[in-house]
């Protein structure tokens, strides 16, 4: 049978300004180029790319009793998303929201407001145990508060689940190690990486050490995404660290970078899912990150199944 998906985390709406050129300083008024609005939230981001791929997905999470509440579950249950675990704010907090800016190369500047996201609790997240258990993978982010987050990875690791914590945006104080531990991937970029373990992580052997820090740390596997460099996995064989380079696939046209990384592993947990086994997944993935970074926005960036070569789509006759 086909396993499915959770996704504990949060929905936010994206409120897009493209620019022609640089981002304005402190003070300046600029002219940009257009505007766009989007579903976005990396929970939201993570669970729709899952869906695309034609695996189960059930969302946990909490949106406000607004339009922009309304517009998020539509698209949820349009890509085929199960909102059965999704709840709306009875006190009246606004649905999510998220300001990207993105300058002429597609590089952005995002602020979050969490909105209802801030109020999912761990008992919203205990409520959704029976799918939990079921599921072959549970993946989480850290923009719901840090207690609902570690309660998706407690009940996963408590039913033998695969979890991917996906520890973004990285908290200043860095991660417990209960939480570190809990998950059975932790998958970082290079910016959270440098957050979480207080070390440099630009250059590639940076990286790797800064990798191999955050398993010292309590990580069982680490993989850690490099945007155009790939990813670098972190796995432990007999007693000792093993690292894999995955390289991503050249990008002619980098028009938006924007929720790149959750395609990324939205798409990796849909592969894992099937069966997959990890290298296999992960350089799929990047295949799948690597073709939204050619198109603006981020859930409307995201490839559909049927769009895909075959190599792509999941196995199990998905
Ligand atoms: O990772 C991209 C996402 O981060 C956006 O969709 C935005 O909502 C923020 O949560
Ligand atoms: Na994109």
């Amino acid at each position: 049978i086909q396993k499915s998906i959770v996704c504990v985390g949060s929905l936010n709406v994206d409120l897009f300004c493209y620019l022609h050129d640089k981002f304005p300083e402190p003070g300046r008024t600029l002219q940009g180029s257009h505007s766009a609005t989007c579903c976005g939230g990396k929970g939201g981001n993570q669970a729709v790319m899952a869906a695309r791929l034609g695996a189960p997905t059930s969302m946990v999470g909490m949106v406000g009793r607004d339009v922009f509440g309304n517009t998020l579950r539509e698209a949820l249950i349009h890509d085929g998303v199960s909102i059965k675990p999704l709840r709306e704010a009875a006190d009246g907090t606004s649905t999510g929201t998220a300001q990207i800016l993105v300058n002429g190369r597609g590089e952005n500047m995002i602020i979050i407001t969490a909105g209802a996201n801030g109020k999912l609790t761990p008992t919203d997240v205990q409520a959704a145990e029976s799918d939990i258990a079921a599921a072959a993978v549970v993946m989480v982010q850290l923009e719901v508060p840090l207690e609902a987050t570690r309660e998706a990875l407690r009940l996963a690791r408590a039913h033998e689940v695969f979890s991917i914590l996906n520890p973004a945006p990285a908290p200043r104080g860095g991660l417990d190690q209960e939480l570190l531990s809990l998950a059975s991937l932790v998958c970082p970029n290079e910016t959270e990486l440098a957050v979480l373990t207080q070390k440099p992580a630009k250059t590639l052997s940076e990286i790797e050490a800064a990798a191999h820090r955050l398993r010292g740390m309590g990580a069982a596997r680490v993989l850690v995404t490099l945007g155009e460099r790939g990813t670098l996995l972190v796995t432990e064989k007999d007693g000792e660290d093993h690292v894999l380079l995955t390289p991503s696939p050249k990008v002619e046209m980098v028009v938006d970078t924007s929720g790149a990384g959750d395609c990324f592993i939205g798409s990796l947990a849909a592969y894992l899912s099937s069966g997959m086994a990890l290298p296999q997944a992960v350089s799929n993935a990047c295949e799948l990150a690597s073709i939204s970074v050619g198109k603006a926005g981020t859930q409307i960036s995201y490839p559909y199944k049927h769009e895909l070569p075959e190599r792509l789509q999941l196995l199990h006759g998905l």
